[in-house]
């Protein structure tokens, strides 16, 4: 038997932990500043109980929400969201198609490889597709604390490197700006920083 991922032991208290209630402010963000429609469909990677993508699937057409916790995303199925699929699978195995954008939240810091990552998300974007990931400024490793049980690969990301990062994936119109600010239960205050960025349109 294999043992239980920090997110599946956490999937059914994850929605009521102080710090889910405080990451809502980036679901709201992003539906201010993403250019959304009916004929869309978005890639919520590291999707967990689908926080971003329930918000998202009332804007657009279809959710695919990607995880390697399967307690997480049986969270997410018994929410009942007929447009939001489910897919446990780990990003570097292959995605089964294409998408018109890609979100995230909370999820880069916990890819040890941030430009296989970057490219992965531009492989599969449609021309033109976007790119919108939400994640922790480059903090001293006292945001998990227990970093290594919760499988942490980066302390966040300093945005000049990770821009230049996207860059070289081959997006576009790169963009990357502190959007909110959330509260650790250790009281101190953490940045968190939107990622932008396009796959050209041809
Ligand atoms: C901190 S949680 C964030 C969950 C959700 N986005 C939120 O903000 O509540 C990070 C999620 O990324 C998932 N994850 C980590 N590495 C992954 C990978 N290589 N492929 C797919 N999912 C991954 C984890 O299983 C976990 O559910």
């Amino acid at each position: 038997m294999t043992t239980p991922s920090h997110f599946d032991t956490a999937a059914q208290t994850w929605d009521q932990r102080p710090m889910s209630l405080q990451l809502a402010q980036v679901s709201a963000h992003l539906l201010e500043v993403l250019p959304l429609d009916s004929s869309q469909h978005w890639l919520d990677f590291g999707a967990g109980t689908g926080m971003l993508a329930t918000a998202l699937a009332a804007h657009v057409g279809r959710v695919t929400a990607l995880d390697t916790s399967a307690n997480m995303l049986q969270v997410l199925r018994d929410k009942g969201f007929a447009n939001v699929d489910t897919l446990c699978a780990d990003v570097f195995d292959g995605l089964p198609q294409s998408y018109d954008g890609v979100v995230s939240c909370m999820a880069l810091h916990h890819v040890a490889d941030t430009a296989g990552l970057l490219q992965v998300f531009f492989a599969h974007l449609h021309p033109g597709g976007r790119m919108a990931l939400v994640d922790l400024v480059q903090e001293d490793g006292s945001f998990h604390g227990d970093n290594e049980a919760k499988g942490v690969k980066h302390f966040g990301f300093a945005p000049d490197a990770l821009t230049t990062l996207a860059q070289q994936a081959g997006f576009v119109n790169v963009t990357l700006a502190t959007v909110v600010q959330v509260r650790n239960r250790n009281g101190r205050d953490y940045p968190l920083f939107l990622l932008q960025g396009e796959r050209p349109a041809t």
